[in-house]
């Protein structure tokens, strides 16, 4: 290897072997395609032009991948030159070959730069994905023209509208790299690049898009639309693949990137990049930096009911070796049932094999003995939210687990440090709160107690992270974060609807603002009768002089429990939803006897109120100190309660709405 005279860019170096240049990217952690990374590109590819001991270029890049995407902090502010797509073109452009050498993970305009190049050699194990629209935008580099002309139209729209991901094999398959190196990648890029020289460069942009299925990608695009509800990035991304097959290449280019501009500055990008941003946050725990988590191999799960038995799937789906305690032998065999149903439902719809199911089952120990948990290194309490029960249950476990085995409880409402009270070694107590189906969300609130040390919360955090979660450290307080807004947030629908809101009105506000369902329709479908209990056992304890709404105990009294007793917030005669008089008359009642008058809201208004409590609750959390950071709080929303990603959550919402 020979040293060139270095290029201007800190991010990009060259070096000559022999006759080849050796383009090196170089900007950790994941050479993402910062302005100097281009700056770099562009003035490698134009000196490489003009030097006549360069015959062609391999670019490749250092550390642990290539060019995971544009750079995203970039996003949302003037774009700097040169321009990604004109990197591109001059890489595609150049008249001496170029070789994309790639490895890790080839993602967004990084896939770009390579599609650009005139040649693609992949490491074993890369992945290539174009995952722009989870940001709120469409590719901006070309891939909407490029990609179809490689791999073909109906790849092409999975990939770019649908998120798909390839492994390195089926990019081969599909013609988006040329090779797979056997050996060292770089020596296979420029072996490959020397093979060019002299022979008609394979310019992407000069492929016909081969013939596909018309109707088939035009379904496609219309699946990919009503799949992404309100979020517009997908549809975009499709329809902008689509038009490859219609448009010349340069004017193809050009509508995706007035489209990718447009996107960039739109509210859905702009809430995606926060939560985006709030995930990496949200792995920075203070307390526990530096702290290294102790292995966990049995994992196990007291009681399984449905939390419970969401918990075990989780567990076993992440290669957990599971123990599965219950009652007694009945209790156990309906629990080994209902895990089973999950898997089944998950066979039935193809995800998984039969033979795939027995051998999950059979990683899990059913006992009905608390000391079959002895050798637990784990073990996570979902039986029934009551204080004395868990206590027992716990001081019962102390005398069976090791020292060291973290006891974890999923309480929803208890005091993690009451359960925990008198417990031996109180450092290793922890609480797991999982949403249900526990299976399937993957908010996880990991609650550090009073006593919990930081080697029990780290354990904890890496395994909720090895079970697909997303943990979300959070002080004691009483709903931790989720439910405890939660709550504020009901009540403050309620108080709508006596002050003259109906339960639709508030819901249409609601959906209108972008939530899948409003929360009454919501209240429905999981049923009225739970919540009403819990008010019950709370009457008792209850300030008097505490606003309190009587028009959902009204509802419950009457047999409404929700859709499963044919009527609720709303009546389901045939299993339709329809706006119930019944209810109207209850609120107006309800309102008669507070005597408050009735006014009229506003969506907006709706909507700002809501999101006004939702937010001041969030202030009250963090000025408590119960959780880091306003965007956990968001985090919780988008990952627990069903907030699409692209609303950002309530206190970005919050923050959005403030007049400035
Ligand atoms: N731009 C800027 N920073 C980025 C970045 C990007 N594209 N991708 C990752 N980072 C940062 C992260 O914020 C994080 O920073 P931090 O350490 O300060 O928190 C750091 O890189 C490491 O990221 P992760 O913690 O996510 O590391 P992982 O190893 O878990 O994952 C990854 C690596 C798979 C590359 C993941 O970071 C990822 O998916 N990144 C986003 C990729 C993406 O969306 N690319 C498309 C961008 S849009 C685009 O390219 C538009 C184009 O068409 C013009």
């Amino acid at each position: 290897m020979t040293a060139l005279p270095p290029l201007a860019s800190p991010l990009v170096r060259w070096d000559l072997a022999d006759d080849v240049a050796l383009v090196t990217i170089d900007n950790p952690p994941v050479n993402a395609a910062a302005r100097d990374v281009r700056a770099g590109l562009a003035e490698a590819v134009s000196r490489a032009a003009a030097d006549p001991r360069i015959v062609a270029l391999v670019i490749t890049a250092a550390g642990r991948t290539f060019v995971a995407g544009a750079d995203i902090r970039e996003f949302g502010r003037p774009p700097l030159e040169p321009w990604l797509p004109d990197v591109c073109a001059a890489i595609e452009a150049s008249a001496k070959p170029v070789v994309a050498a790639l490895h890790g993970t080839v993602l967004g305009g990084g896939c770009e730069l390579a599609l650009a190049a005139h040649a693609r050699i992949a490491a074993p194990g890369t992945r290539f994905a174009q995952p722009e629209i989870d940001l709120g935008i469409i590719p901006g580099a070309g891939a909407t023209q490029r990609l179809p002309r490689l791999v073909g139209m109906i790849a092409a729209i999975e990939m770019i509208g649908a998120g798909r991901r390839l492994a390195a094999d089926e990019a081969l398959r599909l013609g988006l790299v040329d090779a797979v190196a056997a050996g060292d990648l770089v020596t296979a890029a420029i072996t490959h690049a020397r093979g060019l020289v002299g022979r008609p460069l394979r310019r992407t942009r000069d492929l016909a898009v081969p013939p596909f299925d018309r109707a088939a990608a035009e379904a496609a695009v219309v699946a990919i639309d009503r799949r992404a509800r309100r979020q517009v990035s997908p549809g975009e991304a499709a329809r902008a693949t689509l038009a490859a097959a219609d448009l010349p290449f340069d004017e193809g280019l050009a509508r995706e990137r007035a489209t990718f501009l447009r996107l960039v500055a739109s509210d859905q990008a702009a809430a995606l990049r926060h939560v985006f941003f709030a995930e990496r946050e949200a792995a920075r725990i203070d307390r526990i930096a530096g702290v290294i988590p102790a292995p966990v191999g049995r994992f196990g799960v007291v009681g399984a009911g449905t939390m419970g038995a969401g918990i075990v799937v989780a567990a076993v789906d992440a290669g957990f070796d599971v123990t599965v305690v219950e009652m007694n032998d009945d209790a156990l065999t309906v629990g080994r049932e209902r895990i089973d149903g999950i898997w089944s439902r998950a066979v039935a719809s193809g995800r998984l094999t039969e033979a795939a199911k027995a051998a999950k089952l059979a990683k899990i120990r059913f006992t009905a003995d608390l000391a079959g948990l002895a050798d637990a290194d784990l073990v996570v309490e979902a039986v029934y939210d009551d204080l004395a029960v868990k206590r027992d249950l716990f001081a019962r476990l102390a005398a069976i687990v090791r020292a060291d085995c973290i006891l974890a409880t999923n309480t929803s409402y208890l005091d993690p440090n009451a359960i925990g009270e008198g417990l031996p070694h109180p450092d290793r107590l922890v609480g797991l709160h999982f949403f249900s189906p526990a299976n399937l969300m993957r908010l996880t609130e990991v609650v550090d107690t009073a006593t919990t040390s930081p080697r029990t919360l780290s354990t904890t955090v890496a395994v909720a992270k090895k079970l697909g979660k997303l943990p979300i450290v959070t002080g004691v307080c009483e709903g931790f974060v989720g439910n405890r807004i939660w709550a504020v947030f009901r009540r403050e629908c309620e108080f709508m609807l006596e002050e003259g809101a109906l339960p639709h009105e508030i819901d249409a506000a609601l959906e209108g603002l972008g939530l899948p369902m409003g929360p009454f329709a919501v209240f429905d479908l999981s049923g009225l009768d739970i919540a009403w209990s819990l008010r019950k056992r709370k009457a008792a304890t209850r300030d008097p002089n505490e606003r309190y709404v009587t028009i959902a105990d009204r509802l419950c009294e009457a047999g409404r429990f929700g859709r499963k007793t044919g009527a609720g917030w709303y009546a389901y005669a045939d299993g339709v939803k329809r706006i119930d008089p019944y209810v109207t008359r209850l609120c107006e009642a309800e309102s008669a006897t507070k005597g408050l008058n009735r006014r009229g809201f506003t969506p907006d208004e709706i909507v700002d109120r809501l999101i006004g409590v939702m937010a001041a609750e969030g202030e009250k959390i963090l000025a408590e100190g119960i959780v880091a950071r306003a965007s956990d709080i968001d985090l919780v929303f988008v990952t627990g309660y069903g907030w699409p990603r692209w609303l950002g959550g309530p206190m970005y919402r919050a923050a959005q709405r403030r007049p400035v």
